[in-house]
């Protein structure tokens, strides 16, 4: 490869890290891997690294703590995401202040580039794209019947507070972490069978983020991700309340403990 075609200001020991939304099936995780190689033959030196920030794998905070172990000085994040939400960024700092306050590990410079809709690139882009346009073919006829539904067997309901508070929170990443966790471990099948979904407003705000647990109905506050993987192990599994993590009614109103009395 030309060194003619490297970006400009490319560094020794610079992490590029892209970052999608979700990808359930096999194929976006190859399409971001082959766009990873692509990137990776234009930045020499560079590591290059794919995660998701909603559903899928890696995490977003899987492949950050990934990195932490490499000897990157910096890390550049890369949103592919199209519209960018506004708040987006408000979204990502907060998490990442969480990570790094709960991870003693030394942590490289972080930058973030700019959106992609942003770029002066996107309506050449976009010209190159409708140009390779391809016909679209709608086969006539009715729509498909609806078949028959299955009713769930599963006992237990993980409820994830999708509330103002909570998302102030942090009750994406607590959401995103639970819905990777319940493909890999099985949640649907194993033990009792859990289901999970998201709600309104639970009611305790202030413990922010929460969730609750059924048939118990056991609320969870200062919910994270190494929570989620107790509640996981010890309720959903083992039949018992993860008490560090768990708030029970008292007739009185209740504090987030601080959190070296939850762990
Ligand atoms: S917003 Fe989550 S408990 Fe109220």
């Amino acid at each position: 490869m030309s060194a003619d075609n490297n970006f400009p200001g490319v560094a020794s020991r610079r992490a590029i890290l892209l970052i999608a939304k979700s990808a359930f099936a096999a194929s976006p995780h190859l399409e971001m891997r082959r766009l990873a190689d692509l990137v990776a033959a234009f930045q020499p030196g560079a590591t290059l690294r794919f995660a998701f920030t909603e559903q899928g794998t890696p995490s977003l905070r899987e492949a950050l703590s990934a990195l932490l172990d490499e000897d990157v000085d910096n890390v550049v994040i890369v949103p592919l995401v199209l519209p960018m939400e506004p708040s987006f960024h408000i979204w990502l700092t907060g998490s990442l202040k969480r990570w790094k306050a709960s991870d003693e590990r030394p942590w490289p410079a972080l930058s973030i580039a700019r959106d992609i809709a942003s770029s002066a690139l996107m309506v050449p882009l976009i010209g190159n794209l409708l140009e390779t346009s391809e016909e679209l073919h709608v086969p006539p006829g009715k729509p498909p019947t609806m078949e028959g539904s299955l009713v769930p067997s599963q006992k237990r309901r993980v409820l994830v507070c999708a509330g103002g508070a909570c998302n102030s929170a942090g009750a994406d990443v607590i959401w995103n972490h639970l819905r990777n966790q319940q493909e890999r471990r099985k949640l649907r099948v194993t033990g009792d069978g859990t289901m999970t979904a998201k709600c309104t407003c639970l009611g305790p705000c202030n413990l922010a983020p929460v969730l609750q647990v059924f048939p118990e109905g056991t609320y969870y506050g200062g919910v994270t991700e190494e929570a989620v993987d107790r509640i996981i192990t010890e309720h959903l599994f083992g039949g018992q309340a993860v008490e560090d993590f768990a708030y029970h009614p008292t007739g009185r109103k209740q504090r987030l403990r601080a959190p070296s009395d939850q762990n």
